[in-house]
């Protein structure tokens, strides 16, 4: 049965994010962003590069403060990263001086400083193994491929026992055979452990191929979502049996026409006197900003 509680067991609520931009105004990047997640369910995150997922991911992480709007996790409104929401990004960032084992361990002295020692080796065990690094325990970073450094980096995110995984663009680094595997784990261990999990991910198959629902984002200034997709396929997931059904295609095509779409209405990207693109304006907004600009200097 759906209660309440777990069919929104994430809920996004007018979420705004504004950046100062070197003219001390704020820049709004994300606007309204809504969204509810069911407990257990996979989101793919979608959009153009520089429309806000990483900032909306890392929000929902507690990384980044929130400028409006809320963000509920299992009926607690966050406040700052908790161990309810472990994270995963493009690279795992390991200490070169430890081994697989001591890089989990870290994480988990961190956050559970009251479990006894036995119990703590036993879920830094069960986590290597569950990425498939049960023989390789005692590696140093410099004695894995890339792969294995990221499985590392899942194991590190699952051994803190989280109730949400979130993953920004986690095999961006890494070749599609590669990629395929951590897809596979990744989906194994939500199925296991029964994870709520967000990706972000530019790779529209990736997107298909993982998730529930993907939510398309439009185009920032002030992106929110533009549109969800239902994958209507059940799990557990064939890869060979999903990318040979013709819906895959069709959902494909349909995340592709959106990007497309919103490939034309970009607006003008702003270009600041240290030559760093901040995103993309209306045509309008960038003309007010020139003429503060030019009051100023
Ligand atoms: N710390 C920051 N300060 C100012 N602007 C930022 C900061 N982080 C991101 N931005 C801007 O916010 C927008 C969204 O960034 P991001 O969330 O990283 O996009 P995405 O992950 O979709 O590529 C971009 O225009 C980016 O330049
Ligand atoms: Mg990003």
């Amino acid at each position: 049965m759906i209660t309440k509680e777990n069919s929104q067991f994430v809920e996004i609520s007018n979420l705004i994010k504004e950046y100062p931009n070197p003219y001390g105004e704020d820049f709004r990047v994300v606007e309204n962003f809504d969204l509810k997640i069911k407990e257990g369910e996979f989101i793919s995150l979608i959009g153009h590069s520089g429309c806000g997922k990483s900032t909306v991911l890392t929000m929902l992480a507690g990384l980044n403060e929130i400028s409006g709007g809320g963000i509920i996790v299992g009926n607690k409104e966050i406040d700052g990263p908790g161990p309810d929401r472990a994270v995963v990004f493009q690279a795992p960032c390991l200490m070169p001086w430890m081994t697989a084992f001591d890089n989990v361990m870290l994480g988990v002295k961190n956050v559970y400083p009251h479990v006894s020692k036995q119990e703590r080796i036993q879920i830094v065990e069960y986590s290597l193994s569950a990425v498939g690094l049960g023989d390789e325990m005692k590696k140093y970073p410099r004695e894995m491929s890339g792969g294995m450094q990221q499985r590392v980096g899942i194991a590190r995110a699952i051994a803190l026992q989280p109730r949400v995984l979130l993953l920004d663009e986690p095999f961006g680094r890494l070749d599609s055979l590669t990629r395929m595997e951590l897809q596979d784990v990744i989906i194994d261990i939500l199925a296991k452990e029964k994870l709520t999990a967000m990706i972000v991910t530019h790779d529209v198959d990736e997107a298909v191929f993982m998730a529930d629902r993907c939510v398309m984002m439009s185009n920032g200034p002030k992106a929110g979502v533009g549109e969800i997709l239902e994958i209507g396929f059940p799990r557990p997931r064939e890869r060979k049996e999903v990318f040979d059904d013709p819906n895959f295609f069709a959902y494909r095509e349909h995340l592709l026409a959106f990007l497309e779409q919103r490939s034309h209405i970009k607006g003008e990207p702003r270009v600041f006197a240290n030559g760093e693109i901040l995103g993309f304006m209306d045509k309008e907004r960038v003309e007010v900003i020139r003429r503060n600009h030019e009051k100023v200097s």
